[in-house]
């Protein structure tokens, strides 16, 4: 009897191990699309931000100066309709009851009749134009500006808990105050508050702030706490979405690439920064683009990787540097990022205008599909990036990131084309069609120059897909990375501020899920077999593919990629349809010839690609030419 009981509690204990087991375990197919799908960024955001064009010295004059500006050059009918106040807005908060404070001498109509301000005749006026309205927030208790612009007007006022402007401890009663009370649509929350307020830091011992336990590292990205600042996100998500029952809202995650957020911005909000802050140089471009450009599976409809706002008009991209503004806005268009103007839109030169303005880069930006583009050509020199376009066609930027002029060939391989039927291109910039070719043609980049065309012509599948094709329709649940580590991809721009040069890597991420590259970047191989397209990812992965019940079959070449740092380990491959297993291969290990998979999807609305392997290991793998076929 008593041996009996306890036979059966050990098996009910067994059995809710197994469950929670499930729940948690990464790999357990869901059978659903499990990507965060709450807010308003079908499309990236569009819009105007007043950071990179006065940093702290925000006012309500420069931002309504703005808000018109948008309207009077049409920008705002092409897309361009958030207008987002950033860092500098607040003055205190109160004690009484914690609530938040405008510094009204900058903001006049927040002055409100009685105690309180209020942002709501400012963000009814920009409602009133066919605007949207962006507030900035921060994760911690003290803000950015608060550790980093100590000779701001701006700066809160104030005892020591008056000037803990941030979320930490408020976050529903803020959200609450900006969504349902302001009305604001769009909210960029910082991090700065949990990396910059340490035992020793200068703000602590100087002025006189709370020491915060950071979660982010500054100069130790191996150190970042990244559950503990996803919990924290996590915590506004809900919220948001507590007082934001018409769901129009946007959540943009301000960590900078760190703490692991190129991971998992993606289940928590609807776009989260790549990398530090932009600034005017060419070199800091190419560090911005280079921290998202390797990331397009992790993006798509609702999710959307952020490389920064532009700074299109200042510094290297000024008028007097069309051809590096034009790059910069093509290349931002190509990555699906957000499209924030940061330029002080009050007398814009025309030049200028033109370039937000270019209506074709713009759709291209804003296509349904929501296909990040993907590297097809890598070099240190020259790029080629393809956008899949919702009207069959493609994107093509030619990017010459060198100070040279250079030659490159684009290919009909680089866009998946047949090689013996023609290709038509069309300049996006000068609106000019080119004679069609077959196989490849040459162009001649300027330095600093970014061709960008829609590219027409015959898939080389016909009616069929490669997966890397679709970035939008695929979410990442699991990547496999055992630790996160520093990309070192990332172009290490000098940085003025820091006094030194460069930057160790900084962004967590190096060894993700890469389209047409294998998780290191470099090309598919399988065995003796190179794969031009494909998914390269490491075992311990498993991938949601909304095929939509579509497509007829699934096929794939698989194995253990060449660029694997684990070359014992066995792994397997399973195809799920719909939760349900459709195939599996048997296990292979490194130097394994490719082994051919193909599912039956008819009907099938969730494909799940998933890669186990018989060790905690982390082996670089292939899904070569995975593709659906109709
Ligand atoms: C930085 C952020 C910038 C800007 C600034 C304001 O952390 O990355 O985009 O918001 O803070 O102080």
């Amino acid at each position: 009897m008593k041996l009996r009981w306890f036979t059966t509690s050990m098996l009910v204990g067994l059995s809710l191990m197994a469950a929670a087991h499930a729940q948690t375990d990464p790999l357990t197919p869901t059978g659903k699309w499990t990507a965060h799908q709450t807010g308003q960024a079908q499309t990236p955001p569009m819009g105007w931000n007043s950071f990179n064009a006065f940093r702290i010295e925000v006012s309500e004059d420069k931002v309504m100066g703005a808000a018109e500006a948008l309207v009077d050059t049409g920008l705002a009918k092409l897309g361009y309709v958030y207008v987002n106040i950033d860092d500098g807005w607040w003055l205190k908060r109160r004690q009484t009851d914690g609530r938040l404070e405008i510094r009204t001498s900058i903001f006049p109509s927040a002055a409100i009749k009685g105690k309180d301000t209020s942002f709501k005749p400012f963000t009814d006026r920009l409602h009133r134009m066919g605007l949207k309205a962006g507030i900035y927030s921060e994760i911690g208790r003290n803000a950015c500006s608060q550790a980093w612009d100590l000779k701001s007007p701006n700066l809160p006022e104030g005892t020591v808990a008056e000037r803990e402007v941030g979320l930490e401890g408020h976050v529903d009663q803020d959200l609450k105050l900006f969504f349902t009370d302001w009305g604001f649509d769009y909210i960029k929350i910082d991090a700065c508050g949990v990396a910059d307020y340490t035992a020793n830091a200068k703000v602590i011992t100087t002025p006189g702030y709370r020491v915060r336990e950071p979660l982010i590292a500054r100069d130790r990205p191996a150190l970042d706490k990244a559950e503990d600042l996803k919990a924290m996100y996590v915590e506004v998500a809900d919220s948001l979405r507590k007082y934001n029952p018409d769901n129009d809202y946007v959540l943009s995650i301000c960590s900078w690439g760190r703490a692991d957020v190129r991971t998992w911005g993606k289940d928590v909000g609807n776009l989260w920064r790549t990398s530090y802050d932009i600034n005017p140089t060419w070199g800091s471009m190419l560090h911005s683009f280079d921290s998202a450009v390797t990331r397009p599976l992790y993006a798509g409809p609702g999710r959307w990787n952020d490389p920064d706002m532009l700074f299109v008009g200042k510094g290297d991209f000024d008028v007097n540097h069309l051809t590096e503004a034009k790059s910069h806005f093509a290349l931002w268009a190509m990555l699906n990022a957000p499209l924030l103007i940061g330029y002080d839109l009050r007398g814009a030169p025309k030049d200028l205008i033109d370039i937000w303005g270019n209506a074709d880069l713009v759709a291209v930006n804003q296509d349904k599909g929501g296909h990040q583009a993907v590297l097809a050509y890598r070099s240190n020199d020259v790029q080629i990036l393809v956008k899949t376009l919702s009207n069959g066609k493609k994107a093509v930027a030619l990017f010459n990131r060198s100070e040279a002029a250079k030659t490159v060939s684009l290919t009909a391989r680089d866009l998946k084309f047949d090689a013996a039927k023609p290709i038509g291109l069309r300049n996006l910039w000068s609106k000019e069609t080119l004679p069609a070719f077959t196989g490849s043609q040459r162009f001649t980049l300027g330095a600093h120059e970014t061709l960008v065309f829609e590219a027409e012509g015959t898939h080389r599948l016909g009616q069929g897909t490669y997966l890397s094709e679709i970035p939008g329709r695929i979410n990442v649940a699991a990547d496999g990375i055992p630790f996160p580590e520093g990309d070192p991809h990332i172009y290490q721009a000098t940085r003025a501020s820091a006094g030194r040069g460069g930057d160790t890597p900084m962004y967590a991420g190096w060894g993700g899920a890469q389209a047409d590259a294998s998780p290191y970047g470099t090309e598919l191989t399988v065995g003796e077999k190179a794969f031009a397209y494909g998914i390269g990812v490491l075992s311990g992965s498993r991938m949601e593919v909304q095929a939509n019940g579509e497509y007829r079959r699934f096929v794939a070449s698989v194995g253990v990629d060449a660029a694997t740092r684990n070359r014992k380990a066995a792994v397997t491959f399973q195809i799920y349809g719909d939760g349900r297993l459709l195939t599996e291969s048997k296990p292979v290990t490194y130097g394994d010839a490719a082994a051919d998979l193909t599912a039956d999807v008819s009907g099938v609305r969730v494909v799940e690609l998933i890669v186990r392997a018989n060790k905690d290991a982390a082996v670089a793998t292939a899904w070569g030419d995975a593709r659906f076929e109709k």
